[in-house]
C-alpha cells in the first residue's frame, strides 16, 4: 500500500479511502492496484460484510491522474484500473459510496457500480470523457442510459458538463444528500445495518439485482477497445496539454 489508498476494517466494514487530497484524490495506477487488492481480499474475507468507498479532504476523486494516465496509459485487462473496476463490478457484497466532494470521470463512473451512494450538498459530478477526447468506460454508456434514459445520458456523455448533487439525486445516481458533517455517521449507520443482515441472503439479493452482468461485462470490453484507440489520439494529447497549461483546448485543427 502506498498510503494513497487507506484501507481500514472495523465492525465488518472495509472503508477504502482515496487519499491524495492535494490532487483532489486523482487516482494513480498504483492506487488502483492497491484498491483492487483490497477489494479482492475483502471479497474472500467472510468477516468483511460491506465496503464503503470515500475520499480524503474535500474531494471524492478527480478521476484518473492525468499525468500518470498519459505516461502509463492503461493497456490490457491486467492494467490496475481494469482490475479495480472489474473487482468492483463483480464484488459480491454491498458497496456504499460516501461522496464527500468532487467526483469526476471515474469518480462518477464508480458510483454506477456501487449499490448505494450518499453525497454532500456541494458534491460536483462530471463525465468529461468527450472533453478529453476519450469515450465512456466501465459500462457507463450502458448504465447511465439505464439510470437516466438515453436523452440525459447523451447530455452527460456528449456535452460532458458538470452537475450538482440535487441533479444527481433527481437522476437516481444518489440515495440521498447528507450535510457534510453528517455524511460519515449516516454512511456508517447504513453500513452497520447492512453488516447485520444475513450475509448469504444479501449476496444473493445483490447477485439477482445484477443478473445481467454478462451484458455489462460485454459493454466494458467494447468500451475498453474504443478507449484504447482514443488513448493514441492527437486529440487526447491536446486536451491533456491544455489541462496542465491551464488553458482551453483547441480542437479546431482536427
Ligand atoms: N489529474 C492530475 N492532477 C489533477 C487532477 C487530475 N485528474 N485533478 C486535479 N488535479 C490537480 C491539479 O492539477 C492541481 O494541482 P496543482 O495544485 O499542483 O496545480 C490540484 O489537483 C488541485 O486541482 P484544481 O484544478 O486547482 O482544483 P479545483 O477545485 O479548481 O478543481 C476539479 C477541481 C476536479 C474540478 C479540476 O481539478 C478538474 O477538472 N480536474 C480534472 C478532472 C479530469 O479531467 N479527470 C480525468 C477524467 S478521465
Amino acid at each position: 500500500m502506498t498510503g494513497h489508498v487507506i484501507s481500514e476494517i472495523a465492525n465488518g466494514v472495509l472503508t477504502l479511502r482515496f487519499n491524495r487530497p492535494d490532487k483532489k484524490n486523482a487516482i494513480l495506477a498504483s492506487m488502483y492496484a492497491d484498491a483492487a487488492q483490497a477489494l479482492k481480499t475483502a471479497d474472500a474475507d467472510a468477516s468483511v460484510r460491506v465496503v464503503v468507498i470515500t475520499g480524503s479532504g474535500d474531494s471524492f476523486s478527480a478521476g484518473n491522474d492525468l499525468k500518470d494516465f498519459i505516461e502509463n496509459p492503461p493497456m490490457g485487462a491486467d492494467a490496475p484500473v481494469f482490475r479495480f473496476m472489474h473487482g468492483l463490478a463483480a464484488f459480491s457484497k454491498p458497496v456504499v459510496a460516501a461522496v464527500n466532494g468532487v467526483a469526476v470521470g471515474i469518480g462518477t463512473t464508480v458510483l454506477l457500480h456501487c449499490d448505494f451512494a450518499y453525497a454532500v450538498p456541494n458534491a460536483k459530478f462530471q463525465l468529461p470523457f468527450v472533453n478529453l477526447a476519450l469515450v465512456p468506460e466501465f459500462a457507463s454508456s450502458l448504465l447511465l442510459a439505464r439510470f437516466l434514459g438515453p436523452r440525459r445520458a447523451a447530455e452527460l456523455l456528449m456535452l460532458g458538463e458538470p452537475f450538482g448533487a440535487e441533479t444527481a439525486l433527481e437522476f437516481g445516481l444518489l440515495n440521498a444528500i447528507v450535510p457534510a458533517d453528517q455524511l460519515e455517521a449516516a454512511v456508517r449507520a447504513k453500513a452497520a445495518a447492512l453488516a447485520a443482515k444475513p450475509p448469504a441472503a444479501l449476496r444473493a439479493t445483490k447477485a439477482l439485482l445484477n443478473a445481467d452482468r454478462d451484458e455489462i461485462a460485454k459493454r466494458i470490453m467494447l468500451e475498453a477497445k474504443v478507449f484504447g484507440e482514443r488513448l493514441q489520439s492527437a486529440e487526447l494529447k491536446e486536451a491533456v496539454t491544455a489541462f496542465f497549461e491551464k488553458r482551453a483546448p483547441d480542437f479546431s485543427k482536427f
